[in-house]
C-alpha cells in the first residue's frame, strides 16, 4: 500500500508564473508524471494544501485538468493560498467534501484512514483549527480506534527554525491537536505542506512531516530574522509505503535523473578488491 504526498503546488492561470518565475504549472505536471512513472504505483494521492497560488476559479480548472490524469483517488485540503468556495467547488465532483462549512474529511485507502483538517483563515497566511474541527478530529479518531491513521492538514504545529514561515503556522489549536493526538495511537503519521521544504518531527506521540513543494522551495535559512525567499531548488514528494503494521517514508524527486545504472564493478575498476560490493 502506497499512499504519495504531494504539497504546494501553487497553480496559476494557464501561461503565468507565480512570483514571476517559478513554473509551477509545468513543475506540478512533471509530479503528476513522476506519480505515473511509479511502480507500483501509489493507491492514493494526499496533497498538503497551497493547490491554487490565488483561489482563483482559473487556477482551479488547470489543477482539476492536471489531477484528472491520475488514475488513483486524490485527496486534498486547503492551504493559505486556496479560498474555501472555489476549493470546494472544484472538488466537489469527488465527493469526499462537505458541502458547507469547514472542508474536514474522513475517507479509507485500504486498510488506512485519512483524515483531513482545514486550518484555513480567509484572507490570512496562518492557520487555525476551529473547535469544530478538533470536535470533527476527536470523533473520527473515537469511531475507528484500531485504524492505522493519517492525518493532514496544510499548516505545521511546530516551530521548525525558519522564522518567517513560523510566523505563519499553525497558531490556534496546536495543543489539542497535540492532546488529541497523544490520545490516539492509531494515528501513524501527521502531514503538512506550507513551508516548501522536507521537514520531520515527534508532535503528540507521532511523527509529523512536512512535505517539500512540487514547485518552489523556501530557502533554508534558520536565522531569526530571514527574509522570506525562495530557491528554485529540485521539486519533490513523499511516498508514505504501509506494509501491513507501519508507515516507512521515502522522498522522491519530482524531476527524472539519469539512470538507473547497476552497481557492477568491472575487473579492471581501480580498487576492485577494496570496494565493497553490496551498495
Ligand atoms: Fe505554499
Ligand atoms: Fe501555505
Amino acid at each position: 500500500m502506497l499512499i504519495a504526498q504531494i504539497s504546494d503546488l501553487h497553480i496559476r492561470p494557464h501561461g503565468l508564473l507565480a512570483y514571476g518565475v517559478s513554473e509551477t504549472n509545468l513543475l506540478a505536471e512533471h509530479a503528476v508524471h513522476a506519480l505515473l512513472r511509479l511502480d507500483p504505483r501509489p493507491d492514493c494521492v494526499v496533497i498538503t494544501g497551497d493547490l491554487a497560488d490565488c483561489g482563483l476559479d482559473e487556477e482551479y480548472t488547470v489543477i482539476r485538468a492536471l489531477l484528472a490524469r491520475l488514475p488513483m483517488p486524490v485527496y486534498a485540503v486547503p492551504g493559505n493560498h486556496d479560498r474555501r468556495e472555489p476549493f470546494r467547488r472544484a472538488f466537489a465532483v469527488d465527493g469526499y467534501l462537505p458541502r458547507i462549512g469547514f472542508l474536514n474529511f474522513a475517507v479509507s485507502c485500504g486498510p488506512v484512514r485519512i483524515i483531513g483538517l482545514d486550518s484555513l483563515v480567509a484572507g490570512e497566511s496562518h492557520g487555525e483549527l476551529a473547535a469544530e474541527t478538533l470536535a470533527f478530529l476527536e470523533a473520527r479518531c473515537a469511531e475507528a480506534p484500531e485504524a492505522p491513521t493519517l492525518v493532514m492538514l496544510h499548516h505545521p504545529p511546530f516551530e521548525t527554525g525558519i522564522g518567517h514561515m513560523d510566523r505563519t503556522r499553525l497558531l490556534a489549536g496546536a495543543e489539542q491537536l497535540e492532546r488529541e493526538l497523544a490520545a490516539n495511537p492509531q494515528v501513524k503519521r501527521l502531514l503538512c505542506g506550507h513551508v516548501h521544504r522536507s521537514i520531520q518531527t515527534m508532535f503528540g506521540g507521532t511523527l509529523c512531516q512536512i512535505a517539500p513543494s512540487v514547485g518552489h522551495q523556501v530557502t533554508l535559512d534558520l536565522r531569526a530574522e530571514a527574509p522570506s525567499c525562495f530557491m528554485l531548488e529540485p521539486p519533490a514528494f513523499l511516498l508514505h509505503r504501509f506494509d501491513g503494521t507501519g508507515f516507512v517514508t521515502h522522498a522522491a524527486m519530482v524531476d527524472r535523473a539519469p539512470g538507473p545504472f547497476p552497481f557492477i564493478l568491472p575487473d579492471d575498476y581501480p580498487g576492485r578488491g577494496a570496494a565493497n560490493r553490496d551498495q
